[in-house]
């Protein structure tokens, strides 16, 4: 079977580790893998806007010796002109793995179902499991150990990085707690998925509606925008309905006083986020924003490992 990246718990705590062990490995010597020399090709589509993760694949792929094709919906067949499962199968004879950034995960769970090459999610409507990937990496080079620590992620509780905070958390063995307007709590089946890992990992979820019961005392405060890609119709109720979950000065001082703060970016200053926190001696962004690159890779290496070993198994 081949393995995919669609969301956070597709991989176990000791297969989470291990990409995270990689990922500081690559990032200590960053051109020492060449798994893609050839150099192999690896599709990165784009069916919304991005920054950080086209940048970090590009560069990513091109460090391990590889050549990255990216491509965006709008210029392709894609996008209601043919299915993902027939793209997939015209990608799979020529490229080593497919990076996807698109809306519903269904699409996602259809081209890796049909596909014998890795399949990467990229951020969907659901998930952003390689941002999360970064964002432990992150937290373990400040802190050093995950299990144990405590998160709030505040905001948009029903969006895609609430939902990979919850089950990448959850799979670290960490508690995990978001604050949200109750309109907009977490999916509860994510919940449910994220308890059930916790109770494994020695973690914990915990869904609240008051930011500052949510802050208490905690070692890392997270947000991202209020108004997801595809949400834009919403944005001017979003920004009043949110307004109580903004991240300043006052609100960190809930957290311990070393707390961290994170942001996946981009950030809508002023909103989520004052220039105060996400520029002040807490925030760890920058680091964050780099760690795509060094994750994504360690990520890609692992999956490729992973599926010429099931290769061998069955030639
Ligand atoms: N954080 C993140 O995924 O950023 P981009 O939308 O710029 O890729
Ligand atoms: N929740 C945000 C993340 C952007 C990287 C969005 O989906 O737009």
């Amino acid at each position: 079977m081949t393995r995919h990246f669609l969301r956070d718990d597709d991989l176990s705590p000791a297969e989470q580790a291990e990409i995270l062990d990689l990922a500081l490995e690559l990032k200590r010597d960053r051109f020492q893998a060449k798994p893609l020399a050839g150099p192999q090709t690896v599709a990165v589509i784009f069916d919304k806007s991005s920054t950080r993760t086209r940048l970090s694949f590009a560069v990513g792929i091109a460090d391990l010796g590889g050549s990255p094709l990216i491509i965006t919906t709008a210029n392709s067949q894609l996008g209601g002109k043919e299915t993902a499962a027939d793209t997939a199968r015209v990608m799979e004879r020529q490229v080593a793995a497919i990076v996807w950034r698109t809306f519903a995960q269904s699409g996602l769970e259809e081209m890796a179902k049909g596909t014998t090459v890795p399949v990467v999610n990229a951020l969907s409507d659901e998930f952003h499991p390689c941002q999360l990937l970064a964002d432990l990496l992150t937290i373990r080079e400040h802190r050093g150990e995950l299990a144990g620590l405590t998160l709030t992620f505040l905001g948009d509780g029903a969006c895609n990085m609430a939902h990979s905070y919850l089950l990448a958390g959850a799979t670290a063995g960490m508690h995990v707690r978001i604050a949200a307007p109750a309109e907009y709590a977490p999916d509860a089946q994510v919940v449910a998925d994220a308890a059930a890992i916790a109770a494994q990992t020695g973690g914990s979820v915990a869904v609240f509606t008051d930011p500052l019961d949510a802050v208490a005392g905690v070692d890392i405060v997270v947000t991202d925008t209020w108004v997801s890609m595809g949400k834009e119709d919403e944005k001017a109720e979003r920004l009043v309905t949110f307004g109580a979950y903004r991240v300043d000065q006052k609100l960190m001082t809930e957290a311990k006083p070393d707390a961290l703060f994170m942001h996946c970016l981009p950030a809508d200053r002023g909103y989520e986020v004052t220039a105060e926190v996400i520029d002040g001696p807490q925030s760890i962004i920058w680091d964050e924003a780099e760690n795509r690159l060094h994750a994504q890779k360690a990520l890609l290496v692992w999956l490729l490992k992973q599926n010429a070993a099931t290769a061998a198994v069955h030639s």
